[in-house]
């Protein structure tokens, strides 16, 4: 039991949590694969668009496959852990009596889903008296998948072999590979745009990959050096946030009570460069809120 925890039960460690997470994302991203190939033929996803409304904005898309895979992983945690507190991208919404929440994002990347881009994630992040302690993402579309727990390191398992992972070694901003990504209102993207002029022109280069959970598994698994991002939303980073921190980067979130609608700056990267970038974008603006 953690130490200001006041709960009778006693806490699960972060590695039980993590194992938890592991098992109900791999079971989600069979059910997002399968449902996906129903939905789909081979030169149409008009099926899937049909099935597609929206939230935040008319380009902020929900699927029916979304709304499926939250209420599956949501009945898994509660037949699992019936006490523990949820939060989910589409609704989910439960008061932990255990001191654990679980913070979930049924598809990360949606759009990507939409289209057929082959990156898009469950993801599945625990928190422990507020304080993350363990996640799970995969990839629904490469099979790839990350899962770390407090202490324990990160990790990757695909096609059959587990990969420890460790972030990339880097002292210079002007060499760094950073993420990316925007909102979906047009006036918060205006304001990342002026933020981004900034930023190019000082790094190495820069990726918009479309899904969050999966930005912070690349940094993790070095293929990217950094990445930032305003308005993310608690169940975009809450997995991957531990996946990246585990993985020995450096990590800066709101917490997981903060709305994402206030655009506060999510900013992470290897520790080499940590000091560096976070100048690089105070002086680009970007560790003022960018509001939804
Ligand atoms: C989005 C993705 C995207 C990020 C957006 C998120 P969703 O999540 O993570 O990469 O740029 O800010 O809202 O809507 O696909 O679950
Ligand atoms: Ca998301």
């Amino acid at each position: 039991m953690g130490p200001m925890s006041t709960h009778s039960e006693v806490t699960p460690t972060p590695t039980q949590l993590r194992d938890v997470a592991v098992e109900i994302a791999r079971e989600a991203g069979e059910l997002v694969r399968t449902r996906r190939a129903e939905l789909v033929d081979d030169t149409s996803v008009a099926g899937l668009q049909a099935t597609t409304t929206t939230k935040s904005s008319a380009v902020d898309p929900v699927t029916v496959v979304d709304q499926a895979s939250e209420a599956f992983i949501v009945d898994q945690i509660n037949r699992t852990r019936p006490g523990d507190g949820i939060i989910g991208e589409e609704g989910a919404n439960k008061e932990s009596t255990t001191g654990v929440e679980w913070i979930v994002d049924p598809i990360d990347g949606t759009v990507n889903f939409l289209y057929g881009i082959p990156g898009y994630a469950v993801s599945i992040g625990v928190a422990v008296d507020g304080g993350l302690v363990a996640g799970a993402v995969l990839n629904v579309a490469t099979g790839e998948l990350y899962y770390a727990a407090e202490g324990e390191g990160a990790f990757r398992d695909h096609e059959g072999t587990t990969t420890r992972l460790q972030t990339n070694t880097l002292n210079d901003t002007t060499e760094a590979m950073v993420a990316t990504g925007f909102g979906y209102t047009s006036s918060r993207r205006k304001a990342q745009a002026q933020i981004l002029t900034h930023v190019l022109p000082q790094v190495r280069d820069i990726r918009r990959m479309g899904a969050a959970a999966l930005d912070f598994c690349h940094l993790a698994a070095g293929r990217i050096d950094a990445y930032y991002e305003h308005g993310l939303h608690p169940w975009d980073f809450a997995a991957g946030a531990v996946i990246a921190r585990e993985a020995g980067a450096h990590v800066q979130v709101p917490g997981l009570r903060a709305s994402g609608d206030d655009g506060e700056v999510v900013i992470t990267s290897v520790q080499g460069i940590s000091a560096a970038f976070d100048t690089l974008l105070d002086e680009a603006g970007a560790k003022k809120n960018v509001p939804m």
